[in-house]
């Protein structure tokens, strides 16, 4: 792996390096020490997946020592001020899976923040009080029915927000909510303006597609508005380099280069790879 499979310009002068490969081995060899401010990612989870050039079933230890040595690479390169997003969910069978990787970066990194992405919710109208935005009972977002009655639906991942130091400041209002009730606007010292901190619940819906393999041909992809939201809670203003060891689709780097930040990524699969430049040109020829 010693050429990128692909560099891609954008017209705000940002640049994203795919590279085809093992991430580990790639980021020894392409990536410098402290040299990514943002790293968002999301690692096989163990469950079988379906991925055409990678095991997704391995014994639990050796996938455990596995993603901690991919992470003590991520350690290497991030900046001392740096945030690594890792988003990880899990099957109703086996729910430790992301509790137990996050035990195993803990002396590692400092966990600075854990953020459920909520992917459906059902809020009742009844629950909501005098709130005028919800005309009634409400169920949205991506739902997958299971079978049986041992388990409920899963409907949310976790986001683990791992710093080196856990005193990293974030930008909580890059993400910010408007206020629903606006006198609070004036009337809490801090509320400067009309926007809150969001929280640690995000409701991130999937886009409905029609047609899997042309539209989302990857088992497991996040909304590229996941990683957005992870580098402008970062800090937009601070986030030149940004970092995917798990690329996929590509949906990091496409935010990246949205919000003007140049990217690095890796993934085994040049399918997938030849999809995440697909969507990155399209994005790049814009007007
Ligand atoms: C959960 S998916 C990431 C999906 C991505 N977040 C997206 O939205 O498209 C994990 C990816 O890791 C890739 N992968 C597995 N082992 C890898 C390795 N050792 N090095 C690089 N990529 C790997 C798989 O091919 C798969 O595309």
């Amino acid at each position: 792996m010693n050429k990128p499979y692909a560099i891609v310009k954008s017209p705000n002068h940002s640049t994203t390096q795919l590279f085809l490969g093992d991430s580990l081995e790639g980021m020894r060899k392409h990536v410098p020490p402290r040299s990514i401010d943002v790293v968002v990612t999301s690692p096989p989870y163990n469950i079988g997946a379906r991925y055409s050039k990678y095991r997704d079933k391995l014994p639990r230890e050796a996938y455990l020592a596995w993603l901690g040595q991919v992470c003590e690479g991520v350690k290497r390169v991030l900046k001392d001020d740096g945030s690594f997003f890792l988003n990880i969910g899990s099957t109703p069978k086996d729910p430790w899976t992301p509790l137990d990787v996050a035990q195993q970066l803990r002396n590692m990194f400092i966990l600075q923040n854990i953020i459920l992405w909520v992917k459906s919710i059902a809020i009742p109208k009844a629950d909501v009080g005098k709130s005028q935005n919800i005309m009634g009972d409400m169920a949205v977002g991506h739902y997958q029915p299971i079978g049986g009655n041992r388990f409920l639906n899963e409907s949310h991942e976790f986001i683990f927000h791992f710093t080196k130091t856990g005193k990293v400041p974030l930008d909580r209002l890059g993400i910010g909510v408007p206020y629903q009730d606006k006198s609070n606007v004036g009337r809490w010292k801090k509320a400067g303006c009309d926007l809150r901190c969001r929280g640690n619940s995000w409701f991130i819906p999937y886009q409905t597609i029609w047609n899997r393999e042309k539209q989302r041909p990857h088992p497991t992809t996040f909304p590229d508005r996941l990683p957005e939201m992870c580098i402008r809670l970062h800090g937009l203003s601070k986030t030149r380099m940004v970092m995917d060891p798990f690329l996929g689709l590509g949906s990091t780097a496409l935010a990246a280069m949205r919000l003007g930040a140049s990217c690095i990524g890796f993934d085994l699969d040049p399918h997938y790879l030849a999809e995440a430049r697909h969507r990155l040109e399209g994005y790049a020829r814009k007007p």
